[in-house]
């Protein structure tokens, strides 16, 4: 059986950035409190980690205040510019994980709407990362899309002007199909794809592989979005994909009468959940 693992597979830049940055807090703050706002990636297994070496998560719903004075360490996918403040009035130093990816989308954002321009979020509105750059939008001059059907039943003031801005983990295709839907309404749209080059790779690569194996895993955790869009993308070009979290959410009798498995993970998988489901597959 040949097994094929994504080079793209596992931390991308931003995550391993944000992971480094709680660890070098942990040894150089040491007696200190040390929280991250909200689990700093979505990977239970990191995240345990973490909490044994004694990193605390501060809960997003409840005032930062509350929480005895210490380091927060702001996660990849970023906050609110409110949030921000919040934690500082709560009289708490801040580490800035924010990926320098989605900073760009909150510059972006805070820039544009100040010159009066309408915002267009491509994305989730309910995923972190989108909650964080409509929080660095000056007013209340925007929208989020996520769906085909959302931006045919788009309708604008004709006057905006629009800037037009995706999650960094929005699926490359399902952008351009949907900047092209909006384009046609003949909307004055600027549209600039904010989509992380380190995901449209590894969305590229998934697909390719996914179209030429039998069997297709990919790895991340059950909250993971770029994880569950790396699942709808596999599964489009190979009936047997499987979203997995560990080595111990498969059984080796989906590979019987397999020739081909291909491997690939989430930004926030670590490296040795990926290995450990390439030696499961080769026993
Ligand atoms: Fe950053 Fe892209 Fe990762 S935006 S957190 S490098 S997926």
């Amino acid at each position: 059986m040949k097994i094929v693992v994504a080079k793209s597979a596992g931390f991308c830049f931003g995550v391993q950035r944000a992971v480094d940055l709680v660890m070098n807090a942990v040894e150089k703050y040491e007696g200190q409190k040390i929280y991250t706002y909200g689990p700093i990636i979505h990977n239970e297994t990191v995240v345990e980690d973490l909490k044994s070496r004694g990193v605390i998560i501060m809960e997003e719903d409840k005032d930062p205040a509350d929480y005895e004075k210490g380091i927060v360490i702001i996660r990849s996918h970023g906050v609110s510019r409110a949030v921000m403040d919040r934690i500082r009035e709560g009289g708490h130093e801040i580490i800035d994980a924010t990926c320098p990816f989605v900073s760009k989308i909150h510059r972006l954002a805070s820039e544009h709407s100040a010159k009066g321009e309408r915002i267009i979020l491509l994305g989730d509105k309910d995923h972190p990362e989108i909650r964080g750059i409509i929080g660095w939008i000056n007013g209340d001059g925007y929208d989020v899309i996520k769906t085909r059907e959302e931006a045919e039943s788009y309708v604008a003031d004709s006057t905006d002007k629009i800037i037009l801005l995706s999650q960094t983990t929005f699926n490359l295709h399902k952008f351009q199909e949907l900047v092209e839907i909006l384009t046609q309404k003949g909307y004055d749209i600027n549209a600039l794809n904010t989509i992380c080059n380190a995901t449209e790779e590894r969305q590229e690569e998934a697909a390719r592989i996914a179209g030429e194996v039998d069997v297709m895993f990919v790895i991340g955790g059950r909250n993971s979005s770029n994880s569950q869009k790396l699942y709808e993308i596999c599964k489009q070009r190979c009936s047997g994909t499987y979203f997995i979290q560990t080595k111990d959410d498969f059984d080796l009798s989906v590979l019987q009468s397999v020739y081909n498995v291909g491997i690939t993970a989430g930004a926030s998988t670590p490296v040795n959940i990926i290995e450990e489901v390439t030696k499961k597959c080769q026993r």
